[in-house]
This record gives structure tokens, sequence and C-alpha cells, in this order.
């Protein structure tokens, strides 16, 4: 079923219905087929889009950058040092501007409240490429992953290990909840998630039938058909990493962490970048690479069905 999502932002999954994010995987499964049969599209041609970048990138601009041309569009790169944003212009006057210039906008940066500005001011659709509190783009391509890896979301048991209150965290909590898989978030009690954001996810649970689960123990990846981790430093948290990597030791990847799933088919996942040896050790991250890469991959995929759709 299609949706009309024209005009939509993306700012965070908790905007998005079951249904739509669905219809999102499923656009992103046409376009992706239709890119691999070599099929040069025009969904986008005539419009243009623009990139603002705060915070360093591989995957996300280039899956941005990539997704646009091959549907014929342009898109235009605004990094920390090209704008005036929020130094000598304020979001709201850069918004009016890019709105009145570009046909949607993409924003990765520190502040949700800056993505959400932008959306209001701008008046095309805003699409949060990360912010310090949420990365909804790639809950998209972490669904699509594990639809084509496991044929289905509804029921899977995902556990998350980690720094449990980041961005990451907390959108795959949302994205989880809201799709039907059981979410268990494994962290130390000081990084565990905030209670209204779980409160919310709890509510996108009941109504999915699914369950959240937080823990401190280890033990409760018994059974988990995904692991999913990333950094225990996130980008502005550079500083922290001493006492993180204090704290999180206990909860790194590794082969005795994904033998207590006591599973074989149990897949490992990460946003990238990763930091080998802290999160993850390099012996399961190869193991698990073709996975990774799919993710990494679908960034693309994705992101072209959000455009897609929100652009019209
Ligand atoms: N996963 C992800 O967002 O990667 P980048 O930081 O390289 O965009
Ligand atoms: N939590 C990480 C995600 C990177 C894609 C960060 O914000 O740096």
């Amino acid at each position: 079923m299609a949706f009309n999502l024209k005009g939509k932002n993306l700012l965070t999954l908790k905007d998005f219905t079951k249904y739509e994010i669905e219809y999102l995987l499923s656009l992103a499964q046409d376009l992706k087929q239709k890119k691999k049969m070599g099929i040069q599209g025009n969904l986008m041609e005539g419009k243009n889009i623009a990139l603002i970048f705060e915070k360093p990138s591989t995957r996300t601009r280039c899956a941005f950058t990539v997704a646009c041309i091959d549907e014929g569009g342009h898109a235009e790169y605004l990094g920390k040092q090209d704008i005036q944003l929020g130094h000598k212009e304020s979001i709201e006057d850069t918004a009016r501007v890019l709105g009145r210039l570009f046909d949607g906008i993409q924003f990765r940066g520190f502040k949700q409240e800056h993505v959400e500005k932008l959306a209001a001011f701008s008046g095309v659709p805003v699409w949060n490429g990360l912010t310090d509190d949420y990365h909804p783009t790639q809950i998209l391509a972490d669904l699509l992953t594990i639809q084509e890896k496991f044929g289905q979301l509804q029921g899977k048991k995902f556990v998350y290990i980690g720094d449990g209150r980041n961005n990451m965290a907390n959108s795959l909590m949302i994205g989880c909840s809201k799709v039907g898989m059981d979410f268990v978030l494994i962290a130390p009690k000081d990084l565990w998630t905030d209670p209204d954001l779980l409160e919310t996810c709890n509510n996108y649970a009941k109504q999915s039938g699914s369950t959240i689960l937080m823990s401190d123990a280890v033990e409760v990846v018994e059974n988990a058909d995904v692991i999913y981790t990333d950094v225990w430093c996130s980008m502005g948290e550079e500083d922290k990493a001493k006492d993180r990597i204090q704290l999180l030791k206990p909860y790194q990847v590794n082969a005795s962490l994904m033998a207590m799933t006591k599973k074989t088919s149990t897949v490992l996942m990460h946003c990238l970048p990763a930091v080998k040896g802290n999160e993850v050790t390099e012996d399961v991250f190869e193991t698990h690479a073709d996975t990774i890469f799919d993710q990494a991959e679908n960034r693309m995929h994705t992101i072209k069905a959000v455009m897609v759709a929100t652009l019209g």
C-alpha cells in the first residue's frame, strides 16, 4: 500500500506510523532492485537538495549524494566552514533562505532543536542525518537489512548493547518498538534510556505487540536474533573516553558474548564507524562484516526512498 508522505519531515521515527515505516522499506527495496538492474532514475529530476553537516560523515553524506544523483537531482554539500549557520546567521534565517532555493534539506549536527527549527522555518522537507539525540535514517537502513536477513521484523529479538542513551540507542528503541521487534537494551544503569522516551516507546510496543526490556546483565542476550552495538563515545564526547571505556568494558561484543546467545544464527550489526577493540572485537566484527556492510549500503537505498517519498 502506498502512503502520501509528500512534504513530511523526518526528524525522528516517532512521527511515522508502523505502516509508513513499512512503506518506506518497501519503496527502498524497489529502488534498490531498480539500481541493481542498472536503471537510471528520474524521480528527483529538477530537485535540488542541501546537505548541511556540522559533524563529519562518510555514509550519510555519500548516501544522500549518490541517492540524489541516481534519481536525477542535484545535491549541494554545506560543511560547517561553508555557511554562517548559527554563527553569523540564525537557524531561522538560514532555513528561510535555503527553503527558497532548495527542495529539501538534510541536517547533521549537535542539537535536535536545530533540525526542528530548520523544519519549522524552511517550508521544505527536512531530514535528520544525525543529532546528539536521534539518527532516524540509520534505523531505516537497519530495519531493511534485518528484513532482508530474516524475511520479517515482527517478533525478532533485537539486543542493543553499550551506550544506552546515545542517538543510536534512542532511535533503535523507537524503530524496533514501532515495527514489532522485541527490544532489549543492555547497558550500565548510568547509561539507560531517558524515562520519558522509554514510556513513549513502551506505548509503541503495546500497539505493535512487542516488548522492551532494560538490563545491566549481559546474560539477557540469550536467544537474540540481532546484537547491535555502537561507539562508546559519540561525536562531540571524545573527552569522556577514559570513563566510558572503564564503564563499558564488560559490555564489549566479543566471542564469549556472542556465545551467550546460545544460537548460531545471531547476527551482529553496527552503524559504523567502529572502534575495534572497544565496543567490538576485530574477529567478531569480521565474522559479521557482510551484514555490517549491507547496512552501510542500505543507507543509500533507504535515504533515496525517504527523499523520493517526501519530495513527491
Ligand atoms: N552510520 C553513519 O551515520 O555513518 P557516517 O557518520 O559516516 O555518516
Ligand atoms: N553514536 C554515533 C553514531 C555515528 C553514526 C555518533 O553520534 O557519533
